[in-house]
């Protein structure tokens, strides 16, 4: 099957059920995205397919022809940061870092769709990905930033 990663056509002639991010670390050496619970439950490994969230570990390769995928790696233009991921800097969001990939795509996904979320809208959107580290706060300013309602 073919379908695209960050731009770049692929094709798969592998096992149809090889969860996605088998194949984005294992195959294409993506390491961006992160495993943490294989399960669905903690979001991770969140990656965009045609520009939706969607959970790497649930996702098989299978359901993928025609697609196009986006991981961390993809999100920035070039050496350009996008907004959101500069105000991640800004705001020092990251401790151990682990989770962050999976937020940021989570986030960035939420503002694709509601440009200026309000603070319960936020935290519905991000209640599925979990931060061991407890950057919430951090994760709400940041987000907050960017839909230019700082407080
Ligand atoms: S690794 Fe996919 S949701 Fe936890
Ligand atoms: S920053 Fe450590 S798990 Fe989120």
């Amino acid at each position: 099957m073919k379908f695209s990663i960050n731009g770049q056509s692929v094709t798969f002639d592998g096992d149809e059920e090889m969860p996605l991010l088998w194949m984005l670390r294992d195959v294409q050496g993506l390491t961006g995205t992160k495993y943490g619970c294989g399960q669905g439950l903690c979001g991770s490994c969140t990656v965009h397919v045609d520009g939706m969230a969607v959970r790497s570990c649930q996702t098989p390769v299978g359901d993928l022809e025609g697609t196009s995928v986006t991981t961390i790696e993809g999100l920035a233009d070039g050496d350009k940061l996008t907004e959101l991921q500069q105000a991640w800097a800004d705001n020092n969001v990251p401790q151990c870092g682990y989770c962050q990939s999976g937020q940021i795509m989570q986030a960035a996904n939420l503002l694709a769709q509601n440009p200026n979320p309000t603070d319960r809208e936020i935290e519905d959107a991000m209640y599925g990905n979990i931060c061991r580290c407890g950057t919430y706060e951090r994760i709400k300013k940041a987000i907050r930033s960017v839909a230019g309602d700082a407080s």
